[in-house]
């Protein structure tokens, strides 16, 4: 594997290859082959868990990490991203994963860029190992994906979690339903699952999926309160009790308490929202050693 960019480019074989390889690390097996390797996590947008997960991962499996902070980078001087990501290269990184507010920035670097690009998130575009740690926590929980029904709630159309879930979760055999503000729902989705009142969305599904609001990509802002957002749209602790019994609860974080879920459900026994966190760190670590590997 050269780069991870999107999902869609992932072969069945090799989204199952991942998570096999995650599930390997979660049981404490190492790899030397990260030793002497030289990675830089180029955060142009916000993050918690993607920054601090991938270095997480990267230090496990020993690999030298090169600090870059885009606020305080000649970046701020105007150096553009692919002069940022060939200097990163000149000096011997050997990979890069980037976070990026531009939808399918990698586009620009795929010619005259030669290491591997992890992507971290662009834009609206794509999330691809937020969708390998979903994955991963449901395949956990499930063993499989055939014949699951999984909701994606929220704010759909803004939500590059939404996109690479849905793509995979469909590929995988999952049938895919999206629910929320219908204004944030977008017909390309389709393809990928049919849209459902909130209701029906919730007491349906295996797994439900709840998304921010993601305010810093909307034009405009939402005319409902929060109130009124977590009562017409959200997890409330009245739906929750009409979910399947053995269904769970999850969120790509970082999640607002009392508007797309209700502050009690967040460390429910329903819930798997932190487990998806914990998993990041195995999956990224597949992730890397899939790239580096010769
Ligand atoms: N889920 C996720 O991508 O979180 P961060 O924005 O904190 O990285």
């Amino acid at each position: 594997m050269k780069h991870l960019l999107t999902m869609n480019e992932l072969t069945t074989e090799e989204i199952e290859s991942i998570l096999t390889q995650a599930e390997k690390f979660k049981n404490c097996e190492t790899w030397d082959g990260a030793r002497e390797k030289y990675i830089s996590n180029l955060f142009f947008e916000a993050s918690t868990r993607t920054r601090c997960s991938f270095e997480m991962a990267e230090r496990k499996l020993g690999i030298s990490v090169i600090p870059f902070e885009a606020a305080t980078s000649s970046v701020q001087k105007g150096e553009s991203l692919y002069d940022t990501v060939k200097f990163m290269e000149s000096i011997g990184v050997d990979a890069v994963v980037i976070r990026h507010e531009e939808d399918h920035y990698f586009r620009q670097l795929m010619e005259g860029i030669n290491i591997p690009i992890i992507n971290g998130g662009d834009g609206c575009g794509n999330h691809p190992t937020q969708c390998l740690l979903d994955l991963l926590t449901i395949k956990e929980e499930f063993g499989s994906f055939e014949d699951l029904k999984i909701s994606i709630i929220g704010d759909i159309k803004h939500s590059r979690v939404a996109r690479s879930n849905a793509e995979a979760l469909t590929k995988l055999g999952a049938t895919v339903c999206f629910s929320g503000p219908k204004e944030w729902f977008s017909n390309a989705l389709l393809e990928n699952g049919e849209y459902l009142e909130i209701d029906e969305a919730i007491e349906t599904s295996d797994g439900v999926m709840l998304l921010r609001i993601q305010h810093e990509r909307h034009a405009s802002t939402s005319q409902l309160t929060k109130e009124e957002y977590h009562d017409s749209f959200g997890l409330t602790i009245e739906r929750e009790k009409r979910m399947k019994r053995n269904s769970i609860i999850m969120h790509p974080a970082p999640f607002n308490r009392g508007v797309e879920i209700a502050d009690e459900l967040v460390e429910s026994a329903k819930s798997r929202i932190f487990k998806q966190m914990e998993n990041g760190v195995f999956v990224r670590m597949a992730v890397l050693k899939k790239v580096l590997e010769k």
